[in-house]
């Protein structure tokens, strides 16, 4: 199980680090995978834009490989399951514990005018989410570690005070094989929340990734012998992901002997950028588009997600004791 925000566009990094891991799993395990629709109201003023996000969210996950014909792709609001299992779950919340989350001290420093109690319940929340489909794995990178952790927290404080019923959830990666994805500008990785020139989007254009690219930090003058400079690093890790072994291979071998031309390199990059990202782009502005289509997919996702949820809500309300006749 795992859960996607439905803020901002879909990046390389993202693609790498979270989706492509989603597609794996998909084929090995019973997997839900979720659109945290109402985790964006803790920070959303503007609630119109919901549903574009929402829209273009799942069509870029679609468009990624990710097949709801095969796991469970729904919206969290569509699963009002979730809201009363976290009702149960937060009377198992410590106050001062919530207050001590990191991710809420971040909030509280990002929106102080805005300090509601949902922020404050973010982590029962998803707590919820998780639980809610007795999951045992959770795909996430490492700044969810906390949240997950929390999540296990409240698994464990139920199972004690009313009875086994939720399975211990543990953060799931493919290990060695999660991808770094480097920014363009040399140092770091992209990210949204950094320099947007130096991060691709799946939805950029040919052009707008060309240029990119082409645009990506290159310091040059590094004396033969000496370790190569990050921001080359970076841009044969990035060429690795998108051309093939012999291509990487020889810049490489230019790079050794001291003949590298950048631009040559860069430009090989951003036509594997472009060969990479178009289709997805393409086929996930279709999806976007396809109004039937993503209604029926969201139907069908949140059908298999309450199918199973429904067991949980019944699990946890006799463990608790809310069943009188
Ligand atoms: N908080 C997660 C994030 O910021 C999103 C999320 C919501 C989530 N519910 C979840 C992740 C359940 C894993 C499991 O990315």
């Amino acid at each position: 199980m795992s859960g996607i925000r439905p803020t901002g566009f879909l990046h390389l990094g993202n693609y790498f680090g979270a989706v492509r891991n989603y597609v794996r799993m998909q084929d090995e395990y019973t997997c839900y995978f979720m659109v945290a629709d109402l985790h964006a109201l803790t920070t959303l003023n503007e609630t119109k834009e919901l549903k574009g996000h929402v829209r273009r969210v799942m069509a870029e996950n679609i468009a990624c490989g990710l097949d709801p014909d095969r796991v469970a792709f729904y919206c969290q609001s569509h699963v009002p399951e979730t809201t009363e299992l976290y009702l149960f779950l937060n009377m198992l919340a410590k106050v001062g514990e919530l207050e001590k989350t990191p991710t809420f001290k971040d909030k509280i420093r990002l929106q102080p005018q805005n300090i509601n109690a949902g922020l404050l319940t973010y982590p029962v929340l998803q707590a919820a989410d998780i639980l809610l489909q007795r999951a045992h794995l959770v795909p996430v990178g490492k700044d969810q570690e906390q949240h997950l952790e929390i999540a296990r927290d409240f698994a464990i404080r139920f199972n004690k005070r009313f009875g086994e019923v939720f399975p211990e959830p543990y953060a799931f990666n493919f290990g060695e094989n999660l991808a770094r994805v480097p920014s363009l500008d040399g140092a770091g990785k992209m990210s949204k929340s950094e320099n947007q020139n130096a991060t691709l989007y799946l939805a950029d254009d040919d052009e707008t990734i060309r240029k990119k690219v082409m645009k990506a930090k290159t310091d040059s003058g590094a004396e033969a012998g000496s370790p190569m400079p990050e921001s080359i690093g970076n841009l044969f890790q990035l060429l690795r992901l998108v051309a093939p072994e012999e291509t990487v291979e020889v810049f490489m071998a230019h790079y050794m002997a001291g003949t590298i031309r950048y631009g040559d390199m860069k430009k090989e990059l951003a036509e594997g950028m472009v060969k990479f990202i178009a289709p997805i782009r393409e086929r996930a502005a279709a999806i976007q588009d396809d109004d039937a289509y993503l209604r029926r997919v969201m139907e069908q996702g949140a059908v298999k997600a309450r199918a199973n949820a429904q067991v949980t809500i019944g699990l946890a309300k006799e463990a608790i004791g809310l069943v009188y006749y």
